[in-house]
């Protein structure tokens, strides 16, 4: 066995379809690799279309069944998901470490965030109100009912294998509809697992179906799903270029989607910020997962008073990270997720240092650790010439940027197709509610670099998405309108 687990039949390599465990219609399977070594540990099921498509016939089946349960029925099975994913807390950390090559103490908080999402649904689902509208004519009455929006088609990335799916999939199961779900080519274990454990929780046949396929398989497979009329929502978190090409393509069918899509986060520091605070914050949005997140700061601005202290000070946290294998407990960043990401993040920094960016630590590939690590790194003297201004690097990265004026902070967060994240730091009360409202991003951190949570909405604006996942709002986004008119009531 590849790794030392309490229950090793949490690892599944097969497709769940219909409640049933099988291989890939075409018997096909891919390797996964473990990103430390860049060596296969594992086979999964490489799916076509043909499997795509059972499972989407299996969700159907399912559906009146399910949606004809009580929400109370639902939450009870999410609560009893919800538990069970803590019980096996520590596989599900040793599993994700292993495929997505995250520090085991981010896995592990990973699991309790990815499971608070499923508590918050369950808890959600059974308080979602219509409305009685207010009488507008003698004999009639107007009612908007929510109902499940039908079979929902969840994509989902590598850097969070279980948070994205989970939260995705318990708004979903807990509002009545039934759900087909494809992890990431990099990351299927773990949502395998999770799928696993849903079916352990009680989970009917057919409800929650998931494949698993290679990047060129899975696009086949995702097209069967995005031409398919059955289908009428897409949740998707990735890449904006794959996110457009999901609302291209799923137009045929005008099916609802919500997309969570590249974020290229600005953090602005202002000269009156609290510099320890800012440089904690910094640290914790920014190293999550090795920078591997879609809400991490990819830009820093700094305003010109505060800049040359706070790159030292920030030079000296960053050059203490421990980089290692994810599965040593003491490491804080692990491997990047392949080779294309490492080659990525080089080739970032070194077109920002042949535009005149230094290095204040780090700079260069770990090749004595692996073949997918990079060192973290603080670049000063970044300008908008260089590529790390205007593309997400992806990883452990900061280019600190200099800026005079807030209003100069404020047009450079905002110039870029993006609005995911955005973060700043001020002592100015006032300042805190100009710069919060002049910013464009879905999500804003006021003196704060934490800013995810199952009870707040998490979502984009401008070519970052649209759609919100958690909170109340997270409900939305399954549910349909109906307006009854009754009438004849006179
Ligand atoms: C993401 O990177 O897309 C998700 C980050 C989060 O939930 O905080």
């Amino acid at each position: 066995m590849f790794l030392e687990l309490t229950r090793p039949e949490l690892v599944r390599t097969q497709n769940l379809i219909d409640g049933k465990w099988t291989d890939a219609a075409e018997g096909a399977r891919y390797p996964v690799a473990n990103p430390a070594n860049g060596e296969r540990f594992v086979d999964a099921a490489n799916s076509t279309s043909a499997d795509a498509r059972a499972a989407t016939d299996a969700a159907a089946r399912a559906l009146p069944g399910w949606r004809a349960t009580l929400p109370r029925e639902r939450a009870a099975i999410l609560r009893r998901w919800h538990a069970l994913i803590l019980a096996n807390l520590e596989d599900l950390a040793r599993i994700m470490s292993t495929e997505q090559g995250k520090p085991l103490v981010e896995s592990r908080g990973e699991v309790r965030y990815g499971a608070s999402y499923v508590e918050w649904f369950a808890e959600e689902g059974p308080r979602v109100y219509g409305d009685i509208i207010p009488q507008q004519q003698r004999g009639k009455r107007m009612i908007a009912v929510k109902e499940p929006i039908g079979i929902v088609a969840a994509i989902t990335p590598w850097n969070f294998p279980l948070a994205m799916i989970a939260r995705k999939i318990a708004p979903a199961l807990a509002v009545g509809c039934t759900v087909v779900a494809k992890p990431a080519e990099d990351t299927p274990l773990t949502a395998l697992a999770l799928a696993l454990l849903a079916q352990e929780a009680g989970l009917p046949d057919g409800v929650l179906n998931m494949i698993s396929a290679s990047r060129d398989a899975g696009v086949a497979a995702v097209a069967d799903w995005l031409a398919d009329a059955r289908v009428r929502k897409i949740t998707f978190t990735g890449s904006t270029p794959v996110g457009k090409h999901l609302a291209r393509e799923s137009a045929g069918t005008l099916k609802k989607l919500s997309l969570e899509l590249g974020g290229n986060a600005p953090f602005i520091v202002f000269d009156d910020a609290d510099i320890d605070a800012a440089i904690a914050g910094l640290m914790a949005s920014k190293f999550r997962n090795g920078g591997q997140t879609c809400v991490c700061p990819n830009r820093v601005y700094v305003q010109s008073g505060v800049y040359d202290a706070f790159a030292r000070r920030l030079a000296e946290r960053v050059s203490s990270l421990k980089v290692g294998p994810a599965t040593d407990d003491s490491v804080l960043i692990g491997p990047m997720i392949n080779a294309r990401a490492v080659d990525k993040i080089a080739r970032h920094v070194d077109d920002a240092l042949s535009h005149g960016a230094r290095v204040l630590t780090g700079g260069r590939r770990l090749t004595e650790l692996g073949p997918n690590f990079y060192a973290p790194t603080v670049l000063v003297d970044a300008s908008e010439k260089m590529v790390v201004c205007c593309e997400e690097t992806f990883g452990p990265v900061v280019p600190l940027f200099r800026f005079e004026r807030e209003e100069d902070a404020i047009r450079a967060a905002n110039d870029t197709p993006f609005g995911l994240a955005a973060y700043f730091y001020t002592r100015d009360a006032r300042r805190i509610h100009r710069v919060s409202s002049q910013l464009e991003a879905g999500v804003i951190g006021a003196n704060e670099g934490a800013v995810a949570s199952e009870a707040a909405p998490f979502g984009g604006v401008k070519e970052s998405g649209y759609g919100r996942e958690g909170s109340r709002y997270g409900l939305d986004d399954y549910l349909s309108v109906k307006y009854v008119c009754e009438g004849g009531l006179d």
